[in-house]
């Protein structure tokens, strides 16, 4: 598959040097936007690990991710600030209308939801960023919009 291309293809590049695990699994998500199972295979194989040892790495670090993310990136964020304005509120919001957890994406593969930890915006707090844009003062009804837009 062309996954398993690439993956062997980063191997072969970065699997001799100290400590490769962390800089191909960079790699490949670099290139393939996650690390697939096919994938996790591939560099278990080529480093003499196990398929679990690699795949407890993956899910240690919330920056990798095993599918895809989704088509819009909601982040909202989970530091103090917000955390005292209503942002534990806004963040369940937002599960639940994704119907999905931090670091994972909803069914139709439009929403990713990630945490953030400050956007700069305490004075305005809680917010949100989607797609890289940052919202302020962000209620469960201003977030509905916001995604019922994006959806558009
Ligand atoms: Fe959320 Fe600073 S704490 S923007």
């Amino acid at each position: 598959s062309p996954a398993v291309a690439t993956t062997a293809r980063i191997l072969a590049r970065l699997k001799d040097q100290p400590g490769p695990l962390l800089p191909v699994l960079h790699a490949v998500q670099h290139e393939l936007g996650c690390i697939p199972a096919e994938a996790v295979q591939t560099i278990a194989e080529a480093l003499n690990l196990s398929r679990a040892e690699v795949h407890g790495v993956i899910t240690f670090y919330p920056h990798f991710r095993s599918e895809p993310a989704g088509r819009h990136t909601l982040e909202v964020c989970r530091a103090e600030s917000c955390q005292a304005m209503g942002g534990e509120q806004l963040a369940a919001h937002a599960r639940q209308a994704l119907g999905c957890d931090f670091h994972a994406s909803t069914r139709d593969g439009d929403f990713t939801l990630e945490p953030v930890y400050c956007l700069g915006l305490c004075a305005q707090s809680p917010a949100v960023m989607l797609d890289g844009q940052p919202h302020a003062r962000v209620t469960p009804a201003k977030l509905d919009r916001l995604l019922h837009r994006a959806r558009e």
